[in-house]
């Protein structure tokens, strides 16, 4: 299938499930009301692949984020809600990603990817 729908009724505030799109692990995170905070509150010259928070997620629906879970170094699946920004961490080689998934610190060179996907209601998103 080149596209997969997901529920996201199940995913309370602050959990994310893993699911999987053309063989790659996608990340969906509902994320809390701090994680946002903190992401958009990151000046983009901090950041090393700058991206502005709202330019991750939909407009309106910026608790959810959906993201490719494959580290930008070498492709190892970073863990979930570890680090030192409230996010992900990649345990290969010591990368970590922050509440909005970019790149803090470590080897990886890029924000971990945003697939293309879109919302087909406010609980369900078609990912592909
Ligand atoms: Fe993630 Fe190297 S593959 S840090």
């Amino acid at each position: 299938l080149s596209s997969t729908e997901v529920d996201l009724t199940p995913i309370a505030e602050g959990q994310g499930i893993t699911v999987m799109w053309r063989g790659k692990p996608v990340f969906i995170r509902h994320r809390t009301a701090k994680e946002i905070e903190e992401a958009e509150a990151v000046p983009l010259s901090e950041l090393r692949d700058p991206q502005a928070d709202a330019q991750r997620v939909k407009d309106g629906k910026k608790q959810w984020l959906v993201m490719v879970g494959i580290c930008t170094h070498l492709g190892c699946v970073p863990l979930g809600q570890q680090g030192e920004y409230d996010g992900w961490f990649c345990p290969c080689h010591g990368s970590h990603y922050d509440s909005s998934g970019r790149i803090r610190k470590g080897p990886a060179p890029l924000n971990l990817a945003i697939p293309e996907y879109q919302f087909l209601s406010d609980t369900k998103i078609k990912i592909g």
